[in-house]
């Protein structure tokens, strides 16, 4: 029986796989912990676990970890890639809609009371449908939100650091930029991504356009975009995710044509199940001494 430290309360059934390890909320001397995308792993953090085999976080996306650190360690990281694409491509298209349609202006005016009529001229958003959607990284939810873009009669562009061989590719990001009505960003955050939508690049884009992101906050400059909301060199901005959450930015906050939520791009019950259940059934595989498809580190794995 090993030691699980589960450090963020997990769905009901999600620790099934679990069933005959003692699962701890605390304390350092665990065999293993299933963790969230808020808790920090850096390389001293990981030193205050000496027995940690493996390390697991309910979520896709793990720029939190230090995966080298661990690596060193010996210690196995897993995610939870796959099982959340659809319910995070269904809240990316949704603030494609939301944000190109004034959804949020609308409605904090009639909440408001200052909808005084239907007006002809009031609150005239972009039109998706026929639009050119562009999206920045073609993995799994990138593409999922391009089948949704088709649907709605949209063309679609995108670009990867390489060639997807998909059509629509388009290989220079800036081109990609300058020629789409959305952008939607779906990178995880490196030092290659860090800002990648920054003051030049959005300066590249149309003022008629709209920027959706649901990916990590740092990808973009909210600076800069507040800067191009202000100015109307930006139309619209759906963000899910920020710099420095939980904090927001009091200059996106009070920026015009926003559309803002609070990092809930695969929030639905099914899928935060599904994802706490993978994560937990990679700590089950790597106790066990098997290596998960879902393990981000498995050379660790391989050499024991
Ligand atoms: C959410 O942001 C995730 O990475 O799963």
């Amino acid at each position: 029986m090993a030691r699980v430290l589960i450090t963020s309360e997990l769905p009901p059934s999600a620790t099934d796989p679990l069933a005959g390890h003692e699962l701890v909320r605390q304390g350092t001397d665990v065999d293993a912990i299933v963790c969230q995308l808020t808790d920090r792993f850096d390389a001293a953090t990981l030193g205050r676990y000496p027995e940690l085999r493996v390390l697991a976080t309910v979520s896709v996306g793990y720029d939190h970890i230090d995966v080298d650190a661990a690596t060193a360690g010996g210690v196995a990281v897993c995610n939870t890639p796959g099982v959340l694409d659809e319910t995070t491509a269904d809240l990316a298209f949704g603030l494609i809609i939301a944000a190109s349609r004034l959804f949020a202006v609308g409605e904090a005016d009639l909440r408001g009371g200052r909808w005084t009529g239907f007006g002809l001229l009031d609150r005239l958003g972009r039109d998706v449908h026929g639009a050119t959607l562009g999206i920045v990284g073609y993995g799994r939810i990138g593409r999922a939100v391009a089948r949704r873009a088709t649907g709605f009669g949209m063309t679609v562009l995108h670009h990867g650091r390489r060639p997807t061989g998909a059509p629509g590719f388009v290989d220079d990001l800036d081109e990609l930029v300058a020629r789409v009505d959305v952008l939607s960003l779906h990178v995880p955050l490196t030092d290659e991504t860090r800002h990648l939508v920054d003051r030049r690049r959005l300066a590249l884009m149309k003022p008629t356009a709209v920027l959706v992101n649901t990916s990590r906050g740092p990808v973009v400059d909210e600076e800069a975009v507040a800067d191009a909301l202000e100015t109307g060199r930006l139309f619209a901005a759906g963000l899910d995710v920020y710099e420095r959450e939980p904090a927001v930015h009091p200059r996106l906050l009070a920026a015009p044509r926003t559309v803002l939520l609070p990092h809930m791009g695969s929030a639905s019950v099914a899928t935060r199940t599904a994802m706490a259940r993978l994560a937990c059934d990679g700590v089950r595989a790597v106790l066990a001494g098997e290596i998960p498809a879902n393990c981000l580190n498995p050379s660790v794995l391989n050499t024991k």
